[in-house]
């Protein structure tokens, strides 16, 4: 990627630029403020945002407040933090304006799963591009660093492989999936436009499959779908042809990758994901033989536009981040087994 000519003549590269962000609220010098970092987290209620809560809160220093709409998410699932005094959670529509003072944001909120983004694809942009630039903006107002979980999906179907973080992508502009390739592609330039424009930090993660307990179930995304086929006695069901791959990082992989982006120097975008790769037919025979051999495997049509390889290149995450995935695939898939189990009342013989 070209290193990027600013106004003040600097160049940016992949590292934030030098004209200074408006200065945090002065409220973070007042005796009261006790915390180090107030941190917002929109879409907190969700799957990876909830395991970002978890997380964060773990440091004392930090108070973390989630804005969420519930569409995906639930508040089951920050249960364990409510009414603690470091932890607030707001009821809110990112698509609307939010006034609040906060230190960083990382900014989550929007359906992951194809059921949901389709659902009501014209919210799914409005969430895309709306929230985003209303985030941009309490950004700016307040002087905080914003970071944005954007996807793989913004390099399509990539002709590309591994995807490496210059690859610009191939995607359909007008397909079924737009609202979340495209409105991801366009959150991304926002943050871009308000960094060189207005000096906002930004940070960019370009989430590669992600999976673990509180996925939803039945949310159309193939590892909760396998899981939950399996624990039902169900045969499950892989999209022809079968060979397309994908690469799945468990969980508190990725939340460690996301606090190193945070609060590292680099704006991104980079590639988080684990890079070992699995045709859907290779999962579908992991989740067989971990979580019950006496199912079988059936193939099913597939959906327009699904890419047929996908697999990051984390040598960036590595270099500038010093970050790369812990948890294999088969070490992954029980722990999400036993969540699973526990909601859908189906004890393991
Ligand atoms: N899980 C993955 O594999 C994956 C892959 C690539 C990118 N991502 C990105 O990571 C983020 C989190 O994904 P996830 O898997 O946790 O999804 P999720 O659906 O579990 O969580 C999204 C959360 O955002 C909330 N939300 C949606 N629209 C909103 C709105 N308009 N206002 C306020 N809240 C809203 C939902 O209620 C939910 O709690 C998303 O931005 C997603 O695009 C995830």
């Amino acid at each position: 990627m070209d290193a990027l000519e600013l106004p003040n003549g600097k160049s940016n590269g992949h590292v934030s630029i030098k004209t200074p962000p408006p200065s945090p609220s002065p409220f973070r010098n007042s005796k009261f403020f006790t915390a180090n970092l107030r941190i917002l987290v929109t879409g907190g209620a969700g799957f990876i945002g909830s395991h970002l809560v978890d997380r964060l809160m773990e440091n004392e220093k930090n108070e973390v407040i989630v804005v969420d709409n519930y569409f995906t998410g639930s508040k089951n699932n920050l249960m364990k933090w409510i009414g603690h005094p470091r932890f607030e959670l707001i009821r809110h529509d990112v698509t609307e304006p939010l006034l609040i003072e906060v230190d960083q944001i990382y900014h989550l909120a929007c359906p992951a799963s194809p059921i949901f983004y389709k659902y009501n694809p014209v919210k799914t942009i409005k969430t895309n591009v709306i929230g985003t630039l209303n985030m941009l903006g309490l950004a700016k107002r307040v002087g905080a660093r914003i970071l944005l979980t954007s996807t793989s999906e913004v390099y399509g179907d990539p002709i590309q492989h591994p995807q490496t973080e210059e690859y610009w992508g191939n995607v359909n502009p007008i397909g079924v999936r737009s609202c979340y390739d495209e409105g991801k592609r366009v959150a991304e330039t926002l943050m871009f436009d308000y960094h060189r424009q207005h000096g906002i930090e930004i940070r960019i993660a370009r989430i590669f499959n992600t999976y673990g307990p509180r996925m939803n179930i039945d949310d159309g995304r193939v590892v909760s779908n396998f899981i939950a086929q399996a624990i039902r006695g169900e045969s499950l069901t892989v999209q022809e042809p079968g060979t397309q791959t994908r690469s799945f990082c468990y969980v508190s992989d990725q939340v460690d990758g996301l606090i190193k982006l945070m609060e590292g120097e680099n704006t991104g975008p980079i590639n988080i994901g684990n890079p070992d790769e699995f045709t859907m037919l290779e999962l579908a025979e992991n989740v067989k033989e971990l979580i019950n051999p006496d199912i079988q495997v059936k193939k099913v049509g597939n959906t327009p536009d699904d890419p047929s390889q996908r697999k990051p290149d984390i040598t960036l995450a590595k270099k500038v981040l010093g970050w790369s995935p812990k948890v294999t695939l088969r070490d992954g898939l029980p722990l999400m087994e036993e969540d699973f189990r526990k909601r859908l009342g189906v004890l393991k013989n």
